[in-house]
């Protein structure tokens, strides 16, 4: 992908300063990418649908571990947090099943949408929470071995995280 195609840039300025939460992010943001090249190339239905569907998993991992992150802090917003992140659950549910059920296509103004969404959250709730634990002083070490795990379990079980890299 050479640097004009990319559809989402990763900045620096996007960093929450946890690694594996940057790491995390930077995934979507490479999910999202490819979703946006297979959607301009008009790929065919099972490509966009494994795309979507790695998505989808990656997104749920992501914002449980999130949570679980949150939860173990104490971090006093979770609940507003969760509810940013039912809603885009939700957005990209309805996406996925016009698209696999009423077989209607991806339009880029969605693709800009999940664009915005995330630069927007990142840059916004995720901050501000990261900036909270960090100011607590709160270690994330544990947390992140179980991050890790539960990325490896995911991973191992699922076949589209293979159909999504290698398409
Ligand atoms: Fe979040």
């Amino acid at each position: 992908m050479s640097n004009e195609e990319v559809f989402f840039k990763w900045l620096p300025d996007y960093s929450v300063r946890i690694q594996a939460i940057d790491d995390q992010h930077r995934e979507l943001v490479n999910i999202l990418n490819r979703l946006f090249i297979a959607v301009s190339r008009r790929e065919g239905d099972s490509v966009v649908a494994g795309i979507l569907d790695s998505l989808m998993s990656y997104t749920q991992t992501h914002f449980a571990l999130e949570e679980s992150l949150m939860r173990q802090a104490k971090y006093k917003d979770l609940e507003p947090h969760i509810a940013e992140h039912r809603l885009l659950i939700a957005k990209l549910d309805t996406l996925t099943k016009k698209y696999l059920l009423e077989e209607k296509p991806i339009y880029f103004e969605m693709l800009s949408f999940l664009k915005s969404w995330l630069r927007e959250h990142i840059q916004g709730v995720d901050m501000k929470y990261s900036a909270a634990l960090l100011q607590a002083g709160f270690s994330v070490t544990e947390w992140e071995y179980e991050a890790e795990a539960e990325m490896r379990r995911m991973s191992n079980s699922k076949n589209w995280w293979e159909v999504w890299k290698a398409a």
